[in-house]
């Protein structure tokens, strides 16, 4: 019998029979046809393919499913909730006019997410810290979305 990688992706359970290895980034994008998370760099240092991991911000590009075997992956594709309502953070990205050209913006939205629950009310170095690469230099709207959302 197949052993398989059991991963619950924006609650729902989903089996990988493929190579434990296979980097999470291409198991969302390949397999499962969520392709909100993006390919930057892939080797985890622009921030594109960020993903939650039972509600921590990861790079899913250097994160094998082996490693999130049973755990919780919420992907851009998830933030809003069941009825469809928009995150907040979606909304506030809608209304500060954040992207630009948009690519590395669903890896910012999850990374401030992860940030919101953290931290409340963050800070501009809280802010600074989390933000991805951003080619555009979307930065001062990144900041003014995220304070939008946290009020
Ligand atoms: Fe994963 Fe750049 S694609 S960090």
């Amino acid at each position: 019998k197949r052993e398989g990688i059991d991963v619950v992706v924006n609650g729902e359970r989903f089996r990988h029979y493929g190579d434990p290895a296979m980097p999470l980034l291409w198991f969302l994008r390949d397999v499962l046809r969520l392709t909100g998370t993006k390919y930057g760099c892939g080797i985890g240092a622009c921030g594109a393919c960020t993903v939650l991991v039972d509600g921590q911000a990861m790079r899913a590009c250097v994160t094998p499913v082996t490693a999130v075997k049973d755990r919780r992956i919420t992907t851009v594709e998830g933030l809003a909730d069941a009825q469809g309502n928009l995150h907040a953070l979606q909304q506030a990205w809608i209304d500060e006019d954040v992207a630009q050209c948009g690519y590395c913006q669903a890896g910012q939205l999850m990374a401030a997410a992860d940030l919101l629950k953290r931290k409340p009310e963050p800070t501009d170095e809280d802010i600074d810290g989390i933000t991805n690469l951003c080619r555009c230099g979307t930065y001062p709207r990144i900041r003014a979305a995220i304070k939008r959302a946290a009020t």
